[in-house]
């Protein structure tokens, strides 16, 4: 059942709520996972079920879950199409020590208001949703299990945007999480990382690279389209309340 569903340190301190995510709900499981809400005393449930499964979504609504976001999944086959090479102003190279206050800053203008499935939530406190993503870019340059690498994006001697880079396994490599400062955004910066994550991937032995989304966030979507990137997968975020 641990791998199912488990309380979430992470998002109880931030929250100050128990708080439990179950990110492969299915028919099978669902019954589980409230079991183990309830029995727990869990407050806020995060639960995901594929887009394909409606009778597992529908279920969840039946049960009181609330939809939160739409996550889509792109992957780009590396074996085909050469590295991009393409001329920009920015230099993207990998983080180094020093520049994570550059990264909170950079995350922190760039996340504010943000429409991921915590902000979605009316709730939950909307500064600490802005947070949710700050940390988890910090949290990115301090620690291998959560990022294998952190690409910045630099002008003018200027960070200007990041992107975080983890290697899932030999053969997969994922774009996690990206970020340009709203004063450098539409000038091509995020197109330059994707394409620096693409030899990333690549330098690392890995034959897919994979990618993913908010369903409406179409700035991100273009450029994969673009890059090569193809649609793979859907899933619906829901939150649950138990009081
Ligand atoms: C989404 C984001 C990374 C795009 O960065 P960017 O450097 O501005 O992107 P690019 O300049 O490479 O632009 C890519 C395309 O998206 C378009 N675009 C950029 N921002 C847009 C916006 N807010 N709304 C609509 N289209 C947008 C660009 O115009 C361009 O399309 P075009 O070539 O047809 O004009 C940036 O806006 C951002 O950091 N947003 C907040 C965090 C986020 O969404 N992160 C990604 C998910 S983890």
């Amino acid at each position: 059942m641990e791998n199912v569903v488990y309380v979430s340190a992470i998002d109880g301190e931030r929250f100050g709520i128990k708080t439990a995510r179950a990110e492969k709900v299915t028919k099978g499981n669902l019954s589980r996972v409230l079991e183990f809400c309830l029995n727990g005393k869990v407050s806020f449930l995060i639960g995901r079920c594929s887009a394909q499964d409606l009778d597992v979504a529908q279920a969840m609504e039946a049960q009181g879950f609330l939809i939160m976001d739409t996550q889509i999944y792109y992957l780009k086959d590396l074996k085909v199409g050469i590295p991009t090479m393409d001329s920009h102003p920015v230099n993207i190279r990998p983080v180094v020590s020093g520049e994570i206050e550059k990264i909170r800053e950079i995350a922190s203008d760039a996340f504010r208001g943000y429409y991921g499935h915590y902000h979605a939530d009316p709730r939950l406190d909307k500064y600490k949703c802005d947070e949710a993503y700050v940390s988890w870019a910090v949290r990115s340059c301090l620690s291998k299990e959560v990022a294998d690498e952190v690409l910045v994006a630099e002008r003018d001697g200027d960070l200007v945007g990041f992107a975080t880079m983890r290697l899932n396994n030999p053969s997969e490599g994922e774009g996690v999480l990206f970020a340009v400062s709203p004063r450098a955004q539409k000038t091509g910066v995020y197109r330059r990382l994707i394409s620096s994550g693409i030899n990333w991937c690549r330098t690392k032995g890995a034959t897919k690279m994979i990618v993913s989304t908010q369903i409406t966030n179409f700035a991100v979507q273009k450029v994969w389209v673009r890059e090569g990137f193809e649609p793979l997968k859907a899933l619906y975020t829901f939150h649950k309340w138990f009081d």
